[in-house]
């Protein structure tokens, strides 16, 4: 019997020895339930009282020197795994990579915040509005009844007879008159509709700033200094203000206002048109009616307003002359701003 453990030790180290061997099957080989060792062991009986604790203590020997084995042989192999697939995943991190494109701001928002940025530092408020309007707050309580001609020129969509997309952002005053009292000071950027076609200076979608102060004693001499401060932060400090008479319904008198031209100074070039003067927006003091339509007294208050186009500004502070470059995405144009 001793004989047959050498055997079965030497056998096992040999087979467990090489380099693909298969644990477990050698396992189940030498020590499973059926296996070479147990079947030796079942002998036993006929081994004298004297011999039997020997070999029981050899057959207890063999069997963990070929645990042992097992066991230091799958470690190494689990070793060899991981060695293997380490290597395997090895990633150069000095090789160059794809360069990542990083997009820009768009040109109306660029403008938009600046614009923004100017009346937030003269101590104006942002307020927004809804897109989608009450006929009510887009035309009748800025004194523009149905039937009036100045629905022709602000011809929007109607979602139905007095549900529409705003033609402008001057609603947002009268929601905001509605709801505060004196003193106002706000402006509202935002997106307005009108069913225009699209051409290099029209589009159904574009966008409107406007701002709104009502206080005791507002004059248009505020709506001046305002609207001069505004012209010389954004296109330069030698900028002058021109007030041309116009007609809103809203406003009462109403302006609409020229700044000189910030490429030749007034001297007349390509972009003023020869004129030394750029159109930027329309002001002119709130209509007794608007703010009385609002709840506020007009012989107690009073308010200027004034309302501008994002995209023209960007237009002529960029000097583009196509309006559909601004919604058509192409990034070759658009990574020229920021
Ligand atoms: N809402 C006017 C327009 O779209 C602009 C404007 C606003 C004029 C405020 C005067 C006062 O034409």
């Amino acid at each position: 019997m001793k004989e047959m453990l050498e055997k079965i030790k030497a056998e096992a180290a040999a087979k467990l020895s090489e380099a693909n061997a298969d644990l477990e099957a050698l396992r189940v080989q030498y020590l499973g339930k059926k296996g070479e060792l147990t079947s030796v062991l079942r002998g036993m009986g006929q081994l004298s009282a004297e011999e039997r604790p020997k070999i029981g203590q050899m057959a207890n020997e063999v069997r963990a020197y070929i645990e042992q084995l097992i066991e230091e042989k799958s470690a190494a192999n689990r070793a060899a795994a991981l060695e293997k697939q380490l290597a395997a995943e090895t990633v150069d991190v000095t090789l160059p990579t794809e360069p990542a494109t990083v997009g820009s701001r768009h040109p109306l928002s660029l403008v938009q915040t600046e614009l923004e940025d100017i009346f937030i530092g003269l101590g104006f408020e942002i307020v927004e509005g809804p897109e989608v309007e009450y006929d009510y707050y887009n035309f009748q309580a800025l004194n523009i009844p149905e039937n009036h001609p100045a629905r022709d020129t602000q011809d929007t969509f109607y979602i139905t007879d007095n549900i529409l997309l705003r033609s402008q952002t001057s609603p947002v005053q009268v929601r905001t008159m509605e709801k505060k009292k004196p003193p106002i000071r706000i402006i509202s950027p935002g997106r307005v509709y009108r069913s225009d076609a699209v051409d290099a200076t029209h589009s159904p979608l574009f966008h409107q700033l406007e701002g709104l102060v009502v206080d005791k004693g507002i004059t248009m001499g505020d709506l001046k200094g305002t609207l001069e401060l505004f012209a010389k932060k954004m296109f330069g400090e030698d900028t002058r203000i021109r007030f041309r008479p116009h007609h809103f319904p809203f406003t009462e008198p109403s302006a609409e206002v020229d700044v000189s031209c910030f490429v030749c100074g007034g001297k007349g070039c390509s972009l003023c048109k020869g004129e030394g003067w750029i159109e930027i927006l329309g002001a002119g003091m709130v209509h007794p009616n608007v703010l009385r339509g609002c709840g506020i007294d007009p012989d107690v208050y009073s308010g200027f307003a004034f309302g501008l186009g994002i995209e023209r500004i960007v237009m002529r502070k960029y000097n583009i002359d196509d309006m559909r470059l601004l919604y058509e995405n192409d990034v070759r144009f658009l990574k020229q701003f920021d």
